[in-house]
């Protein structure tokens, strides 16, 4: 097989938390009367809760001290959890569902890299808690993507090489990594059209057509 081993991104590959990140930001934007849509919001993807707020916090025109960041990140964290709460493993989709379970008849070792703390939670959620053969999160990194940290670790749980691994990933800071760490990459999403990918997802399950099962 010309992989061993996949690690797949979470918000945005997996399961649809991107669209909640969008609409916790975008809940605490409005509070502080700062403008904030879709195309910043897609800045933030793959990217730290701190450095995300940094990003959100580039349209305002006040400057905020380090405690008031760090009350707003908690904030954006604590609507972002209320949208969690409400998931369930119906939130994980059919196409996803069965395409992991391919790949995982087919003998390939699975894992997550994920910048997000949140990680285990929303695993927990979708019911997806003992099924990978690790989990990369940003518990347990210092630099977020675009730094290749929290894949390197993930290979390293799999006990792959990088360029034994394809990397999953919906954000281009998501596919810099990749790239930086030396894994080869395939791109969903917003990501998709990202030139340093190796290949271009449509839908998840296209990943078939890419690998041997
Ligand atoms: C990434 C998301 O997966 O996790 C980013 O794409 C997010 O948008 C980051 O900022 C950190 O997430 P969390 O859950 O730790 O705030
Ligand atoms: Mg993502």
């Amino acid at each position: 097989m010309k992989y061993q081993g996949i690690i797949f991104d979470l918000d945005g590959v997996i399961c649809s938390t991107d669209e909640y990140h969008y609409q916790a930001w975008k809940r605490l934007a409005d509070n502080l009367k700062i403008p904030f849509d879709r195309t910043i919001n897609n800045r933030l993807r793959g990217v730290s809760r701190m450095a995300s707020l940094d990003i959100v916090l580039e349209k305002s025109e006040n400057r905020y001290t380090e405690s008031e960041k760090a009350v707003f990140s908690e904030m954006k964290n604590t609507y972002y959890r209320e949208l969690l709460g409400r998931m369930s493993p119906e939130d994980l989709s059919d196409e996803v569902k069965e395409t992991l379970v391919i790949l995982r008849n087919a003998h390939y070792k699975l894992a997550i890299g994920s910048s997000s703390k949140n990680t285990p939670y929303i695993l927990e959620r979708i019911g997806l808690n003992v099924f990978f053969d690790a989990v990369s999160d940003g518990n347990q990194i210092t630099h977020s993507k675009p730094d290749p940290e929290v894949f390197i670790k993930a290979a390293q749980m799999l006990a792959l090489k990088p360029e034994d691994c394809l990397v999953v990933e919906d954000a281009h800071a998501g596919v810099e990594a990749g790239v930086n760490g030396g894994f080869h990459v395939a791109a969903i999403g917003d990501a998709s059209t990202d030139s340093r990918a190796d290949y271009s997802l449509t839908s998840f399950k296209d990943l078939l057509k890419y690998l041997e099962t």
